[in-house]
């Protein structure tokens, strides 16, 4: 699954840098948003800010009450009336964590108060408006004299006070995608090689271990996602691996039937034991069935739909995938595994290809599955009818975009040999070109040649990949491609749209993005990331990434997640879950129903208990608009 051609049993401990240029952060711990509608009132963080069209309203009611109470001159003057109003809205700047923060040092964030002022603006500020600047300090810090309220305003920080840190002309650009935060959801797993979801809006979501187990990820009482521990099914005694890292044998794939909530079935893809001399194992394609409790499958509901000789022990694939509800087709993938140059080009076999079968007449004990009338080879006698598309070496990692309305977008990684590691866009009846190319090139007999086969010779011309890269580990390593995800979730709208997706050995995030001039071509990025530690604080800082990137995720809600490990040993339990999230952007708060799970950075930083210090009228707006998030936030 993992490898070229030999397994990979060797440990990378890279260090990549991660800077965060762009970070910009909320009282609450989470990123800045364009908020959906205008902001009439603190107008300077329309476009981009910490305050959506509710929270203006707040700000707007607290400036205009708190003004009716003032007693003396101040109340007269525009200077004072403009100030105590843009004070007031910097909580809806995109630096309002950094504007009200006033320590960390005693390991909790503190706010202040009021925002930091610089201390000429202070001064002129006091002299100006006095009684203003008394009802900007809580009554009992009230101050006397432009000194003390200056001491009481003033911040360590002097990037970070106001007029000089408006928010809004720091000459950055504010709100691009930078890098993005691994957050680690889960831990504790045997080689998580899928997660997946009976797309019911639950947020619940499973994690299939390589040794043949699937776990449940929940919310708990308190609302937050947890692994339970007791597995939803458990098929050890059938699953044939071994715990020799990177053996590719296994509980490969995982994907319930669209309908799972009235026919309560799922899909599995294992490797079985053989008694074939000729085979190394089998690959099974069976359905299970759910018990009378949501979090317990049947261990003995297993009905066998499909089976695959295998001629060796990689290169198996196992991806499994079902489209919409409307049918009931389910997609294979399936490495050529290790077979020779026929087999792997021929499609009168089910090796090196993926497959359609529709699983909707299973329920009849004499017919495992049937054809859809339009798969791409139906009444060829040269192919076998299950064939969708051909050609591959080992489409280990598969996802189908769920934004692709019309049509299926099934993006495939797939596992190279020596040279090269490819991302295809499957179409149908579409050859990729294996065992004749790797990436865009050629091969001949095992080795790289200058010279093409002649698309002739094979029968057919291949589709080129939408992206390839060359091998570049060091000498020992072997690359390998770990397909990922079109994002498509409603939290974090740089990612929209962006296929994601890694290196297993380099540890390494890169993204596609579609080419929109053309609709043809894919640009290629790098994607830096960090955990919690570089995301949280914002500072420039290593990322120990002593890891193996196994596989991608999506929730329900089409949120993004990533499965790693430091021993890919499928018995070392090593393997984390991580949701993948940009700390640049979120979208508005009221307008991602499915996201009660967004915390970027230490849940101990989340100002919930530091809210009760906060005295002023302002702060407790701001208390309001917290808890208002948090409950909408919390993990
Ligand atoms: C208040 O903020 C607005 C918008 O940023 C700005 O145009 C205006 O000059 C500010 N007023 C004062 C008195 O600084
Ligand atoms: C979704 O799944 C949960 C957990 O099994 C269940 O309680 C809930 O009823 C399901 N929702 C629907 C709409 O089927
Ligand atoms: C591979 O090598 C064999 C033996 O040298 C040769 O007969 C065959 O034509 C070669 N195949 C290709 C595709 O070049």
């Amino acid at each position: 699954m993992f490898s070229g051609s030999f397994l990979v049993t060797f440990y990378l401990f890279l260090k990549i840098p991660v800077t965060f240029t762009t970070q910009t952060k909320c009282i609450d711990n989470l990123p800045p948003f364009s908020p959906e509608g205008t902001l009439n009132f603190c107008r300077a963080f329309s476009d981009f800010g910490c305050c959506n069209v509710e929270q203006d309203l707040h700000v707007k009611e607290y400036v205009e009450t708190e003004w009716a109470k003032l007693n003396s001159d101040d109340r007269d003057s525009t200077y004072c009336y403009e100030h105590f109003k843009n004070l007031t809205c910097l909580q809806c700047s995109p630096h309002s964590f950094d504007l009200y923060l006033s320590s960390e040092s005693d390991g909790n964030t503190n706010f202040r108060a009021n925002v930091g002022l610089c201390g000429e603006f202070c001064h002129n500020f006091y002299t100006a408006c006095p009684e203003v600047a008394d009802r900007l300090l809580s009554e009992k810090a009230s101050s006397s004299n432009a000194a003390t309220f200056c001491a009481a305003s003033s911040t360590e920080d002097e990037d970070t006070c106001y007029p000089d840190l408006s928010g809004t002309d720091t000459g950055e650009p504010l709100g691009e995608l930078d890098c993005v935060c691994i957050r680690k959801l889960a831990e504790g797993l045997r080689n998580p090689l899928v997660l997946t979801h009976p797309r019911n809006g639950s947020g619940r979501f499973f994690v299939a271990e390589h040794l043949g187990v699937v776990k449940v990820i929940d919310k708990n009482e308190n609302g937050k996602r947890t692994l339970l521990e007791e597995p939803f099914l458990d098929i050890q005694d059938r699953v044939f691996t071994t715990d020799t890292p990177g053996d590719e044998r296994g509980l490969l794939g995982l994907a319930f039937h669209p309908r799972y909530h009235s026919n309560g079935h799922f899909y599995v893809y294992y490797s079985a034991r053989t008694t074939d001399e000729n085979s190394d194992h089998i690959s099974k394609v069976s359905r299970f069935s759910v018990s009378e409790e949501p979090n317990k499958a049947d261990p003995d509901s297993e009905k066998v739909i499909l089976e695959i000789k295998q001629p060796g022990a990689g290169q198996n694939g196992g991806q499994l995938l079902f489209d919409n509800d409307m049918d009931d087709y389910l997609y294979i993938t399936v490495g050529y595994g290790g077979a020779d140059e026929e087999t792997a080009t021929d499609k009168s076999n089910l090796l090196g290809s993926v497959l359609r079968i529709d699983v909707g007449t299973e329920d009849d004990d004499s017919n495992q599955y049937s054809i859809p009338p339009d798969n791409p080879f139906v009444g060829d006698n040269d192919a076998r009818p299950e064939v969708y598309a051909y050609g591959f070496r080992n489409p280990w990692r598969c996802s189908i975009d769920a934004g692709s309305q019309s049509s299926t977008k099934m993006f495939c990684g797939d596992v190279g040999d020596s040279t090269a590691e490819e991302i295809d866009l499957v179409e149908k009846g579409g050859y990729y070109g294996w065992y004749f190319k790797e990436g865009n090139l050629c091969r001949r007999n095992s080795s790289l040649t200058e010279e093409c086969i002649d698309p002739g010779d094979v029968g057919v011309d291949d589709i080129a990949p939408i992206h390839y890269y060359e091998h570049t580990a060091q000498t020992g390593y072997v690359n390998a491609v770990v397909g990922g995800f079109v994002y498509r979730g409603c939290n974090f709208p740089n990612l929209q749209g962006l296929y994601v997706y890694a290196d297993y050995v380099l540890g390494k995030l890169w993204f596609l993005k579609e080419n929109p001039s053309s609709g043809e071509s894919w640009l290629n990025f790098d994607l830096c990331f960090g955990d919690d530690d570089v995301c949280n604080h914002g500072y420039e800082g290593q990322w120990e990434n002593p890891h193996f990137i196994l596989a991608f995720g999506e929730d329900d809600g089409g949120e993004l997640y990533m499965m790693a490990t430091t021993n890919p040993s499928n018995t070392a339990a090593t393997g984390i879950v991580y949701q993948i999230m940009d700390p640049s952007r979120r979208s508005d708060p009221d307008t991602c129903s499915t996201i009660d799970s967004i915390t970027i950075g230490d849940e101990d930083d989340i100002p919930i208990a530091t809210a009760n210090q906060m005295e002023m009228p302002l702060l407790t707006v701001c208390v309001l608009l917290l808890l208002h998030i948090v409950q909408q936030f919390d993990v």
